[in-house]
């Protein structure tokens, strides 16, 4: 016995060297994971190579996170050979990711209700419960999927700011449309915004339009692409662009009724909860006004790269898609009900022809003009 044991480690030795406790190495002799293959004479656990062996790999499969239990069955099975095992953990590694892709899917959704399932007092439409960088928390991440620059209107917004050398871009997301060529602040309050710009992006500051952390003058432009109507006060927000930079250059929208609601059939037929949720704004003509600005309409190209609310306007069937949706704020806002009913009708009439019919004139545009508007002052 005592021969046998010569050649073998204690199980302090085989604690030290395989880096975990003694204690876990009794209890997995004591499951029977990891059984000493001998004994002292004093009757003290034994180590062979063959069971340091083991022990490697119950505690390789163990960093992958598996329980015991399931490590006893990947080792014990002798039917299994080493190729055989790894397609076993790849399995089920596979098996939960997708458990956890889906448990994921399903906070994501649970959020995206709770973000906007407050029911008016008459029961009847649903009121976003979030607005401004706070929804951008909870619906940030889905943004980069499809929301990208768009060069014919980056080319619109570049001849606008003109000579400018430095830009400050407020409400900057993940960074489109910020110019390569000229030196860029980015100002975004979401963290979960900020960090999903790309790498070498311009550097980023967390703050809000409303105050803008910066002197007077301090930049030769600011500009914010899709960002004013999150503004809790848009009016303040484009005073303080105003104060910070010699130029300002704002994309946005003309909610009213003529200039956009009626316009852009997605809102005209689909969404008329849109509505609800614009009431109150100043509207683009105030916006102007506020920093003795003029304004210039922004034609969207069919074919727009930015998924921005209305870049599909000539391709419908984008808006069947759950990525486009989740990446525009406005799916969110509207609520679920009003999501789901709006699909469910866009749908039905792609398929039967309807929507074809309704927008006849639009099937032989190039580029549409929708509402959407370039403030410059
Ligand atoms: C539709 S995204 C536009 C992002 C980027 N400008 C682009 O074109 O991709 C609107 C952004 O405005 C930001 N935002 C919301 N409230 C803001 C505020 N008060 N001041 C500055 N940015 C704000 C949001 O966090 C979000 O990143």
């Amino acid at each position: 016995m005592v021969g046998v044991v010569a050649e073998h480690l204690t199980v302090g030795r085989v604690a030290e060297l395989a880096g975990v406790s003694v204690r876990t190495l009794h209890h997995y002799d004591e499951i029977g994971l990891v059984r000493p293959s001998a004994r002292t004479a004093a009757g003290y656990r034994a180590y062979a190579a063959a069971d340091v062996a083991r022990l490697r790999e119950v505690l390789a499969y163990r960093r992958l996170g598996f329980g015991l239990r399931e490590i006893a069955a990947l080792v014990d099975d002798p039917t299994t050979d080493a190729i055989a095992q790894l397609r076993q953990l790849r399995g089920l590694l596979l098996d939960r990711r997708d458990r956890a892709a889906a448990m994921v899917a399903n906070i994501d959704r649970e959020l995206r209700e709770r973000v906007t399932a407050v029911e008016t007092e008459d029961g009847a439409t649903e009121r976003p419960r979030l607005s401004g960088a706070e929804l951008y928390e909870v619906i940030g991440a889905d943004y980069p999927a499809t929301r990208r620059t768009e060069p014919r209107i980056a080319a619109q917004v570049n001849a606008a700011l003109g000579d400018a050398r430095t830009v400050l871009n407020v409400g900057a997301g993940t960074g489109s449309y910020e110019p390569a060529d000229r030196e860029v602040v980015a100002v975004e309050p979401s963290a979960v915004m900020r960090a999903r710009r790309p790498p070498g992006a311009a550097p980023c500051v967390a703050a809000h339009a409303e105050h803008l952390p910066f002197p007077d003058q301090s930049f030769d432009a600011a500009m914010a692409f899709s960002t004013v109507h999150h503004w809790r006060d848009p009016l303040a927000g484009l005073r303080e662009m105003r104060r910070v930079a010699r130029r300002v250059v704002v994309f946005t929208h003309d909610a009213s009724e003529a200039g956009w609601r009626q316009r852009f059939w997605l809102i005209r037929d689909y969404l008329p909860e849109v509505a609800g949720l614009v009431a109150g704004r100043p509207s683009v003509v105030d916006l102007a006004r506020a920093v003795g600005g003029r304004l210039e309409p922004v034609l969207i190209p069919w074919d727009c790269a930015d998924g921005f609310f209305e870049a599909h306007w000539r391709r419908p069937e984008g808006y069947l898609h759950e990525p486009v949706r989740r990446a525009v704020s406005m799916w969110t806002r509207v609520g679920p009900a009003a999501e789901r009913r709006a699909v469910r009708e866009l749908g039905a009439d792609l398929d039967s022809g309807r929507w074809a019919e309704r927008n006849r004139d639009l099937v032989e545009l190039d580029a549409a003009e929708l509402g959407l508007r370039l403030l410059i002052a």
